[in-house]
């Protein structure tokens, strides 16, 4: 049999900071045993269960404890999950299996691991993402290739989200394979899709307050994409850029790297102050995108430099104390801060 069949954890240094669990080691020897005995995978149209399966299926359910029923379960979760990997090789099967991995991101935990140690796998997502550029400029995305991207974003998402996989994935520079796609300014659904999704994937990195995500992107040209997205972008997209700044701006170098000159610091302050008069002018109730720019005007408050420089640049609506399109109390207590950090009431 051939070995592209075979799904085995790529070399990893001892020294690496990614260690494999118990667990997904039974995976990989899973899938590699049953490539061992290819004559079962014709059972059940291509599907093989385990030995330990097989004979579950053919006992009565009663005689089970919970426990048997539940490992039965996921066994056989594991054997589709690794079924589904092994058919992104096949080129027939690829749009499929993407859509059916990424529909698995949320009830198969091991699946980030499973993904990135996988022979080829990061390969054929990276080939994915290649084929879109050609349809980004000049704009030709349709929505079939715009959702089969997605599900591949779904999946690197989920490679973002897992502390396993994570310094991986930003030491492969992953995000920035992405970042053309964040470059984009065409207004269809497909191309917003793309958008929204590319930022959930950054938006992933940033959400476990892990500093070596923030160090990653501030070397990066990340903030001026999310500004551009800020200032133009639709609604969705608009809100996750501005959650992506706000927790580069929580973090404390991601804070002094802001406020570290002034071009960086106005350009940020000058957004979110575009969007604070794009809420008020519009009488849009987006207490969501809101939540986000109070809350990164108040770290921002905290830096001293910046902090008197706001004073004067605050806008106009956000220096009355008493302003009522803020709803939600915890967004009300931070801007009570931010007016206190800038001595305004
Ligand atoms: N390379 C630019 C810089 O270091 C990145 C940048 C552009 C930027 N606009 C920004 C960084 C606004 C922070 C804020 O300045």
């Amino acid at each position: 049999m051939s070995n592209q069949y075979v799904i085995v954890p790529q070399n990893y240094r001892s020294d690496s900071m990614v260690s494999i669990s118990p667990a997904d080691k039974r995976y990989f020897e899973q899938a590699q045993a049953k490539q061992k005995s290819p004559p079962q995978q014709m059972m059940f149209g291509g599907y093989s269960p385990s030995p330990s399966l097989q004979k579950s299926l053919s006992t009565q359910l009663s005689e089970q404890s919970i426990d048997d029923f539940s490992r039965m379960q996921k066994d056989s979760d594991t054997e589709l999950v690794v079924q589904y990997i092994l058919q992104l090789r096949d080129a027939d099967k690829r749009e499929q299996a993407l859509s059916e991995l990424s529909k698995k991101r949320e009830s198969f935990p091991h699946l980030a691991p499973l993904l990135w140690h996988s022979v080829g796998t990061i390969a054929i997502f990276l080939q994915e993402i290649a084929v879109v550029y050609q349809h980004l400029q000049p704009a030709q995305l349709t929505q079939a290739q715009s959702s089969r991207i997605c599900s591949v974003l779904g999946l690197l998402q989920c490679l973002a989200l897992h502390v396993q996989t994570r310094s991986c994935f930003l030491r492969a520079h992953i995000p920035l394979f992405l970042y053309p796609f964040l470059n984009t300014s065409n207004k269809s659904k497909a191309f917003e899709n793309l958008r929204v999704t590319s930022l959930g994937v950054i938006g992933a990195l940033v959400k476990g307050d892990d500093p070596e995500a923030i160090n990653f992107l501030m070397q990066t040209e990340i903030i001026p994409l999310c500004l551009r997205i800020m200032k133009k972008g639709q609604e969705l997209s608009r809100t996750v850029a501005t959650f992506i700044v706000q927790k580069i701006l929580l973090d404390d170098n991601g804070l002094n790297y802001i406020c570290q000159t002034p071009e960086r610091f106005f350009a940020v302050s000058q957004v979110l102050q575009t969007m604070i008069d794009d809420l008020h002018q519009s009488q849009k109730d987006d207490q969501r995108l809101l939540r986000h720019i109070i809350r990164c005007y108040l770290r921002l408050s905290e830096n001293q430099k910046a902090g008197e420089v706001l004073k004067k640049y605050l806008p106009q609506v956000l220096k009355d104390p008493t302003q009522s399109f803020i709803k939600d109390e915890v967004v009300k207590k931070w801007h009570n801060n931010l007016l206190q950090n800038l001595s305004i009431k």
